[in-house]
């Protein structure tokens, strides 16, 4: 519990970072460096991915961002006031929704918001009816509200628990793979919630091991590996850091390979008809003509745009982990 008068030495970060971490590290009891050296910055207004495979650290992250656990070394802002120190101003602003949210199975959906929302001292008691009723109704749970939370799915109580986080307005919603249990609907549902939220003026941090996700309604990203942050930025500059590949279909895969290969082209992989490649730095037209010229039987030229996904297997030299 911060007081205005206590004073900070550290100069303000820009003022636009409603989440910043500097040098934020967790290494767990067992040994285990969950975190390692983290600088985040998460400007205001932002749908900020926290994207990484399983293990990489964004539970363990996210824990530290809400004063959950504390860190090992490093330290970090949110709303501007540091963390885990100021978190009883910090919290009642941020709606929140960690791994597996608590829930009490005897009771239905809507009196475990009703629960929370007694939880919350700055709540009215008049208008908490509503309130949980517009918070269920946001989440799509209307139908199901009267159902004990025990008999709910796992997508069900994932909703739940996102209505806990929207009972309030609130400055930062942060997620914890918010899609985490849903079916593709359910996935395209939560999709429209958060970009909905975000243009009332939310700033939605959520984290996924899910890079098309991400790519779909994230305006930033931070990608994580084994604990560190390999990169973060505007989805749009991540994804042009990488170049696109160029993708030759043909039933002459061989020949294509070695004629792009002595036309520039990097890291050439035949799978099937298909030849994929890094573009040569020339005119795409005149490595078309090559082939042709070579007797290739070129059935598709394409260069295809750069994802996420490329980006990260640029940066890291490694296939981004789906397995869990
Ligand atoms: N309480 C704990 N004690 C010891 N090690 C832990 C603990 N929690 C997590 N870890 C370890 O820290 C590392 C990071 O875990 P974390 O849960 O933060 O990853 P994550 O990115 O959230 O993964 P996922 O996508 O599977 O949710 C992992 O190696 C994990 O095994
Ligand atoms: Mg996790």
């Amino acid at each position: 519990m911060a007081g205005p008068s206590v004073t900070e030495p550290e100069p303000e970060r820009a003022d636009d970072a409603v989440i910043s971490t500097r040098g934020l590290t967790k290494r767990y009891r067992g040994g285990q460096l969950a975190v390692d050296g983290l600088d985040l910055t998460v400007p205001a207004g932002s749908v900020f991915g926290f994207l990484g495979p399983n293990g990489s650290g964004k539970t363990t992250t996210i824990r530290m961002l809400m004063g959950l656990i504390g860190p090992t070394a490093g330290s970090a802002r949110v709303l501007g006031r540091p963390m885990p120190h100021a978190a009883r101003t910090v919290l009642p602003r941020v709606g929140a929704l960690i791994e597996g949210p608590a829930l009490y199975g005897f009771l239905s959906g809507r009196d475990n918001l009703l629960r929370y929302d007694e939880a919350d001292p700055t709540a009215d008691p008049r208008t908490r009816r509503e309130r949980v009723a517009a918070a269920l109704d946001r989440v799509g749970l209307a139908a199901a509200a009267g159902k004990k939370a025990k008999a709910y799915s796992l997508g069900m109580k994932q909703r739940l628990g996102l209505a806990a986080a929207l009972l309030q307005p609130r400055r930062l919603l942060v997620l914890d793979e918010p899609t985490n249990g849903l079916d593709p609907q359910g996935m395209r549902e939560i999709r429209t919630l958060v970009r909905e939220l975000a243009s009332d003026g939310t700033t939605v941090f959520l984290s996924s091991h899910l890079l098309d996700e991400i790519e779909q309604v994230c305006t930033h990203a931070a990608v994580m590996a084994r604990g560190r942050l390999i990169i973060q930025g505007a989805v749009a500059d991540l994804s042009a850091g990488a170049r696109g590949r160029l993708v030759v279909t043909t039933p002459d895969a061989g020949e294509a390979a070695r004629v792009l290969k002595e036309q520039g082209a990097g890291d050439v992989v035949i799978a099937e008809d298909r030849v994929t490649a890094e573009p040569p730095d020339r005119d795409p037209a005149e490595v078309n003509a090559a082939l042709v010229a070579a007797g290739v039987r070129v059935r598709g030229f394409a260069l295809e745009r750069a994802s996420l996904e490329d980006a990260f297997v640029a940066l890291t030299g490694e296939g981004f982990d789906v397995a869990g």
